[in-house]
């Protein structure tokens, strides 16, 4: 039996994880559980899965979760920073899977990583702004991080090779709902039509981070650190179909692919059980049946936070922890209908000029980056919207 926390329990990742125990209960169970402030969800989650201790955000959500779970709940409620921090080095647990959204997943991943857990990361924004930090960690503990993002997760699958024969690494990207939308229209497109994505049901964040295509530009930073590789050699390839979830080129000219349907449970049921592979409830692919495979190159001229991850990859330093956060408040602000979608990529290269990049290899140098890049920011979307 592997008893895991799961970091993020109410999001979208969070649920399919806990699907994938209740699938197989008898080989997980769930020791802790960490959400924001979805105390509902969480009450419920707390009451099937009966873990020995659950962390949300604040102390009123902390209370209304307390309400709402009755007296003679077995399971501690803890807070904050701390209390998520619990929750990732729980001594109960050998599997941490890391599933909050954004920044604030870096603390409790260094926490898993520090406590020596196995790490199942799905929160890809640890690895963009803490790259160094978290795999540093991860050598010192001997833990290997798993990756659930399904990009990474077909990487890794490929890579069961000497790295040093790799000549590149392709991300696959759907494209996102704004595919072959012409330039002069996406500066009107609305909040309800970035969450529209064609291939994958995702929270909020990833799905506007998918249409702006600054997905593929995290992405591509999280592989870099994921597997070694300098960003010269990670390519990013459009598949509408999402079928193939990445590539690996070797130097003799082959080409690895893992290929599955658009499900997130088989990579996070792979992350879970590595190595082994485990049922999952996931439509079998049928190439016979499936429509035909189509791969283009991404249009950068269009989708500007392509180019705008890769500067900040190969800039380095506390410069990806500039563009999360730029990208955070960013999309916060569209989904608030504050700014307008092109107003995104607008607002990040303006923050990026802005900032003069330290080395970024302490936390609290990213912590201070990320704090900056927030209110320059705020203070872009004031100038742009003065009077509001
Ligand atoms: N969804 C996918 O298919 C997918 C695929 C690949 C990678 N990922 C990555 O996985 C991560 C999670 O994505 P998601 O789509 O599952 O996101 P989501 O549905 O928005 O869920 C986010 C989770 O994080 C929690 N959370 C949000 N802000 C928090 C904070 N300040 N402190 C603590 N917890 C906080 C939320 O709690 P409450 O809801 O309780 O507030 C929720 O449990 C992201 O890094 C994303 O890039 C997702």
């Amino acid at each position: 039996m592997k008893t895991i926390a799961i970091l993020g329990s109410t999001g979208s990742i969070g649920r399919s994880t806990l699907r994938i125990v209740s699938e197989h209960s008898g080989r997980f169970s769930v020791g802790a559980l960490a959400a924001g402030r979805n105390w509902r969800l969480l009450a419920e989650q707390i009451r099937e899965f009966r873990p020995r201790l659950a962390a949300v955000l604040d102390d009123e959500v902390a209370r209304d979760l307390k309400v709402a779970l009755g007296r003679g709940t077995p399971t501690d409620i803890v807070t904050g920073e701390r209390g998520y921090g619990q929750a990732a080095a729980l001594s109960d647990c050998q599997l941490v899977v890391s599933a909050m959204v954004g920044a604030a997943g870096l603390r409790p991943t260094l926490a898993a990583l520090a406590a020596g857990k196995a790490l199942a990361l799905a929160n890809k924004e640890s690895l963009v702004i803490g790259g160094a930090l978290v795999t540093r960690l991860a050598r010192e503990k001997g833990v290997r991080i798993l990756p659930v993002d399904s990009e990474h997760s077909a990487i890794f699958q490929c890579l069961e090779a000497r790295a040093s024969d790799v000549r590149r690494i392709l991300l696959t990207a759907s494209g996102g709902p704004f595919r072959t939308r012409p330039s002069a229209e996406l500066a009107g497109v609305t909040p309800e039509e970035a969450l529209r994505h064609p291939n994958w049901t995702m929270g909020a964040k990833i799905t506007v981070d998918s249409a702006t295509m600054m997905n593929k530009g995290l992405e591509m930073i999280e592989a870099k650190w994921l597997f070694d590789c300098d960003l010269d050699r990670i390519d990013v390839l459009i598949h509408p179909q999402s079928v193939v979830h990445s590539l690996v080129e070797y130097r003799d000219g082959s080409v690895m692919a893992q290929l599955a349907v658009p499900d997130m449970r088989i990579p996070i049921a792979y992350a879970m059980a590595y190595p082994e592979r485990l049922e999952t409830p996931a439509r079998r692919l049928d190439l016979s049946a499936a429509p035909p495979l189509e791969f283009f190159s991404p249009d950068e001229e269009r989708f500007p936070c392509l180019a705008l991850g890769r500067q900040a990859g190969l800039t380095g330093g506390t410069m990806p922890a500039v563009l999360n956060a730029a990208n955070e408040v960013a999309v916060d602000a569209f989904l608030g209908k504050r700014v307008g979608f092109m107003d995104i990529p607008r607002l990040i290269a303006g923050v990026m000029a802005k900032h003069r990049p330290a080395d970024g290899s302490g936390l609290d140098e990213i912590l201070e980056a990320d704090i900056w890049a927030r209110q320059a920011a705020a203070a872009w979307i004031d100038e742009a919207n003065p009077g509001q």
